[in-house]
């Protein structure tokens, strides 16, 4: 029976699902392992690293308890039963494959960790996203470690979403497990399987193969991020024919063999996994010599790309072909509401792109300035931040919303317009606010993949 569980990586992931799994296994002792220090730190004094709705309670269960962070990530590994993995897997910047395969160092030096720390058997289980037959590699490494040590690994990949991670670990889907097909592989697979059991009805628990468990976690992925690239190409067919893309989208959502679900058409996904495993799987793809395969999975990104510099593009036409000098109030920076995580989020790109064209740029975000003021820190003063939107939007000549806080839809746009340059515009990245309304105080809004309301 499992007793001790380590976690090495204490980001996104490893924090709020360790923290979850300490409230639901009291008597399991939960460590929390990274070599980030300043990390450690701000996890160990309940106030996280991290912003995610829901995560201080139940961090402060468990800190009181059972759950614990350290930067010794060698003195947890020797006394853990159960290691997940679940450190950053980037796309590799360098070398063979830069641009799309993961860059597994981080992951590789754990494994190597793992290999002279631990003790007797231990469960070692890849929470972290990872190139499919990575456990192979895994595996390999393990071997060398001697007759005192005995090594099983997992594939365990994780599916919650950054801004309801705490919803999404206490009411998962599926929790999904990969085990080697062998008596000891299932065994494991069995003493992980009991650990969820505690808050997870076992139906939803699946126990796969190894291969499968890791290339269900890119497909997952790629199929979300689809959906997105689709309904999001479908908009720039609305913007051309009159058409009204929220109506297109529950019109097609209502069919039970599509859903309702990840059809809010944007300026574009954003987030640290979508674009990153669909290049994996691209290279996966070429890896086997399925070129017609990757082309097809390539494209889903190259929609997104599309997608955020159509926006930019929208916003120069409108704006008479000129945004030098002008204002423009961003409203949001993050990669989705709810979350203070700013990586690949639309708004760098369509940032830059408005500061290219020489206009100056205040972004205001309720949890996100920090990361956007390092995300931009080379820009210089073309930029500036602002906690009030109100503020942000004083003296501007348009507002871009990039995010989709639901603050955004109650801020008092009569005022907010009437604060601002004449003609006022309005380009709402995340179809968040009615346009209606907002043309009748005065606003020329531009929504995505709906009709424009102007009064030029
Ligand atoms: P993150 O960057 O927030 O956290 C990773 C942590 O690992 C960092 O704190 C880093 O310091 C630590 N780390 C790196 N190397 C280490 C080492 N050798 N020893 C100890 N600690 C080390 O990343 P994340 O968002 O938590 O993602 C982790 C993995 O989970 C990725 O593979 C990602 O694809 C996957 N994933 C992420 C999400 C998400 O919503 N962010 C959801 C599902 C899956
Ligand atoms: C996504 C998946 O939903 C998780 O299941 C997965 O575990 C995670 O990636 C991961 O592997 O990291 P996340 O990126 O946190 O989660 O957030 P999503 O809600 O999926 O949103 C991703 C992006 O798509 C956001 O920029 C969001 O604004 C955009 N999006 C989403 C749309 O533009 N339209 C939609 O209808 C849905």
């Amino acid at each position: 029976m499992i007793q001790k569980i380590l976690c090495i990586g204490a980001g996104y992931v490893g924090g709020p699902t360790m923290a979850v799994i300490a409230k639901h296994c009291p008597d399991v002792k939960v460590t929390v392992a990274d070599i980030n220090a300043d990390r450690v730190r701000a996890w160990q004094s309940g106030v996280p690293p991290i912003y995610e709705p829901g995560l201080v309670d139940v961090l402060r269960v468990g800190l009181d308890r059972n759950l614990h962070f350290t930067a010794d990530v060698e003195g947890a590994i020797a006394e853990s039963d159960l290691i997940f993995v679940s450190v950053n897997t980037p796309t590799k910047t360098f070398g063979q494959g830069a641009g799309r395969a993961a860059d597994l160092q981080h992951w590789e030096k754990t494994a190597r960790s793992i290999l002279r720390h631990a003790r007797g058997r231990t469960i070692v289980v890849e929470k972290s996203t990872l190139p499919v037959r990575t456990a192979e590699a895994m595996d390999r490494i393990f071997t060398n470690g001697g007759a005192d040590k005995r090594f099983e690994v997992l594939s365990n990949p994780e599916f919650l979403a950054e801004g309801t991670a705490i919803t999404d670990l206490e009411s998962p889907d599926r929790v999904l497990i990969g085990g080697a097909e062998t008596p000891s592989g299932q065994a494991a697979i069995g003493e992980l399987v009991e650990i969820y059991a505690r808050w997870v009805p076992r139906e939803r628990i699946l126990t796969t193969n190894v291969w499968s468990s890791e290339l269900s976690k890119l497909a997952a992925n790629a199929f979300l991020a689809q959906r997105v690239s689709s309904i999001n190409s479908v908009s720039a067919i609305c913007e051309q024919t009159g058409a009204d893309v929220l109506e297109v989208a529950r019109a097609i959502g209502t069919d039970r063999r599509i859903g309702a679900q990840f059809l809010r058409a944007g300026v574009g996904f954003g987030g640290s996994c979508f674009q990153k495993d669909i290049l994996n799987l691209v290279y996966l793809c070429e890896h086997y010599g399925l070129s017609e395969v990757a082309r097809y999975w390539e494209a889903v990104v190259a929609m997104n790309q599309y997608q955020k510099e159509r926006f930019v593009q929208r916003m120069i036409r409108a704006m008479f072909n000129t945004l030098a000098g002008k204002r423009i109030a961003v409203f949001g920076f993050a990669f989705k509401a709810n979350t203070g995580d700013t990586r690949e989020s639309p708004a760098i790109q369509v940032c830059r792109e408005l500061l290219a064209e020489r206009a100056q740029v205040c972004i205001t975000d309720p949890q996100a300035l920090a990361s956007a003021r390092h995300d931009l820190a080379d820009v210089g003063d073309r930029v500036s931040f602002e906690l009030d939107p109100c503020t942000a939007a004083a003296g501007a000549h348009a507002i871009a919303v990039l995010t989709d806080w639901s603050e955004y839809q109650n801020l008092d746009y009569g005022r907010i317009h009437a604060g601002m340059e004449r003609p006022a515009f309005l380009f709402d990245g995340r179809n968040l606010l009615d346009p209606d309304e907002l043309h009748r105080i005065g606003f020329n809004v531009y929504s995505i993949g709906r009709p424009d309301r102007t009064s030029l």
